[in-house]
C-alpha cells in the first residue's frame, strides 16, 4: 500500500525571508496596545498627522460613494485625478507634467514598490542617503537589488554632500533618494545643495532619481521647499516625484498617493499595478481630487499648528541635558543623538517605554544607532507630558 507523502513545513521565499516588518509601525501598534491594557503609555512614535481630514473633502468622498463610485476604475487613477496632480505639479512645483505621467497608487509607499520594482533589479544599486526612511532599502531588496548608504552624521547636519554623493556613484547605481524634508532628520535640501546634486548627476547619466515629497508642505519657518525636477530641467527623463495626501491633508488611512515621471517607465508602473492591486479606492480617488484642487488654507492651517510642535519638542529636547538636537527644518520629527547615555538607540526605546511609559523609534531603524526618533504629531499636552518622562529616563540613567 502507498504511504502518504510526509507532510512538509510551507518554507517562505528566500525574499520573504529577507523581509524586516515596518518597526515604526509595529511600535505603534505596541503603544495602542499598551495604552488598550490600560498601562499609561504616552506616544510621541506616530508618523501621522492627529486632525481630522478636512470636512470637504470626506464630503466629496461621500458624495462619489452615493453617486455610484463604487465599481473598478482605471489602474493608472481616474483620469481627472492624474490631471489634476499633473496641474499641481507643474503650477505648484515648477515641473512641467502631463496627466499620462501620472499614476495614482495606494500611498506614496506604494508609489515607491512599483517604482522599484519596474526599475530595480539584481545588479543593481539603490543610492541611500542615510539616516533614511525605513521602507527605502527594504523596498530595494524586495526588488532584488543592494543598497549603498550615503552616511551624514548629526554634526554634519545629516545634509547630502554632494561629493560624498559622487564617490558613492559606482556603474551598478541606478536610483538615488531624496527625500525633502527628510524623515527621521526634518533635513531640508536647500537651491544651491539640490544644484550641486544635481551638477554631480549629470557626469553620471546612469543615474536615475527619486524625489519623495510627501513632507513638502510642512516645513519650519524659514525655510522653503524645491522640487529637484524644477532646479534640473534637463534632467526631467531621469526623474520622479514621488508624493501623497496622507501627510499635508491628512489623509493617512485613505491610502492615495502618486508616482509620476517619464512616460516609458510611468507605463511600467502602471502595468505592475494592474496586475497586482489594480485601482486606488473609486471614491477615495475623489476625496483626493476635491482636496488638490481645493485651496491649500487647510494644509497651511495644520502646517502651522506642526511648527508650534515642532518648536516645543525641540526647545524641551535642547532643555534636556545629555541630549544633541540638530533643529528639524521641516516634516514632524525630531531625530536627537542619545549617545552620551551610553545606550544603544534600541536599549535606550525599550528602556524608555518600559520604565517611563514613553514610546518612540529607535534611529537604528533609519540607519543612525546613535539618534531617536520623536514625533510631534500630537497635542502639546502629550508633547509636554513626553518631554517630561524623556527627562526622568534620562535624569535616572
Ligand atoms: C518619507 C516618507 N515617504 C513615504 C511615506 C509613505 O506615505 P503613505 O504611503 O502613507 O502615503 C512615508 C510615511 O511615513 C514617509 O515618511
Amino acid at each position: 500500500m502507498l504511504r502518504p507523502p510526509m507532510p512538509r513545513p510551507l518554507t517562505l521565499s528566500a525574499r520573504a525571508q529577507a523581509l524586516q516588518p515596518s518597526l515604526t509601525l509595529a511600535i505603534a501598534a505596541r503603544a495602542k496596545a499598551l495604552m488598550a491594557a490600560g498601562e499609561d503609555i504616552c506616544s510621541l512614535s506616530a508618523g501621522e498627522p492627529d486632525f481630522d481630514t478636512p470636512a470637504f473633502i470626506r464630503q466629496a468622498a461621500a458624495e462619489a460613494l452615493e453617486n455610484g463610485h463604487t465599481r473598478y476604475g482605471p489602474a493608472a487613477g481616474e483620469p481627472a485625478l492624474r490631471d489634476a496632480i499633473a496641474t499641481k505639479l507643474s503650477q505648484e512645483n515648477g515641473v512641467p507634467t502631463r496627466g499620462e505621467q501620472v499614476l495614482v497608487t495606494n500611498g506614496g509607499k506604494q508609489a515607491l514598490y512599483n517604482l522599484f520594482q519596474v526599475l530595480l533589479g539584481p545588479g543593481d544599486e539603490l543610492l541611500l542617503p542615510a539616516p533614511y526612511w525605513l521602507s527605502y532599502p527594504e523596498l530595494a531588496r524586495l526588488a532584488g537589488a543592494s543598497v549603498r548608504l550615503i552616511p551624514s552624521s548629526a554634526a554634519e547636519g545629516f545634509r547630502l554632500d554632494a561629493d560624498r554623493l559622487e564617490a558613492a556613484i559606482s556603474p551598478a547605481s541606478k536610483l538615488l533618494v531624496l527625500n525633502s524634508p527628510s524623515n527621521p532628520t526634518g533635513m531640508v535640501l536647500s537651491r544651491p545643495e539640490l544644484e550641486a546634486i544635481a551638477a554631480v548627476l549629470r557626469r553620471h547619466p546612469q543615474v536615475a532619481v527619486v524625489c519623495d515629497e510627501i513632507y513638502e508642505f510642512l516645513l519650519a519657518p524659514g525655510h522653503e521647499h524645491h522640487s529637484f525636477a524644477a532646479m534640473a530641467p534637463d534632467l526631467a527623463d531621469r526623474v520622479f516625484n514621488v508624493n501623497g495626501f496622507a501627510k499635508g491633508w491628512a489623509m493617512t488611512g485613505w491610502r492615495i498617493g502618486w508616482l509620476a515621471g517619464p512616460t516609458e517607465v510611468v507605463k511600467a508602473a502602471i502595468a505592475l499595478q494592474s496586475q497586482s492591486t489594480s485601482n486606488v479606492c473609486s471614491f477615495a480617488q475623489f476625496g483626493a481630487l476635491a482636496a488638490i484642487r481645493g485651496p491649500r488654507a487647510c494644509v497651511q492651517a495644520m502646517a502651522t499648528q506642526f511648527n508650534e510642535r515642532r518648536s516645543l519638542l525641540s526647545e524641551g529636547l535642547r532643555a534636556i541635558p545629555g541630549l544633541g538636537l540638530l533643529p528639524p527644518e521641516g516634516a514632524f520629527y525630531a531625530f536627537p543623538d542619545v549617545s552620551s547615555t551610553g545606550l544603544d538607540s534600541m536599549s535606550f526605546c525599550n528602556r524608555l517605554l518600559e520604565e517611563q511609559g514613553l514610546a518612540v523609534v529607535p534611529g537604528v531603524a533609519f540607519g543612525d544607532d546613535h539618534c531617536i526618533r520623536l514625533s510631534c504629531a500630537a497635542s502639546n499636552t502629550t508633547i509636554e507630558d513626553g518631554l517630561a518622562r524623556l527627562r526622568r529616563f534620562i535624569a535616572g540613567l
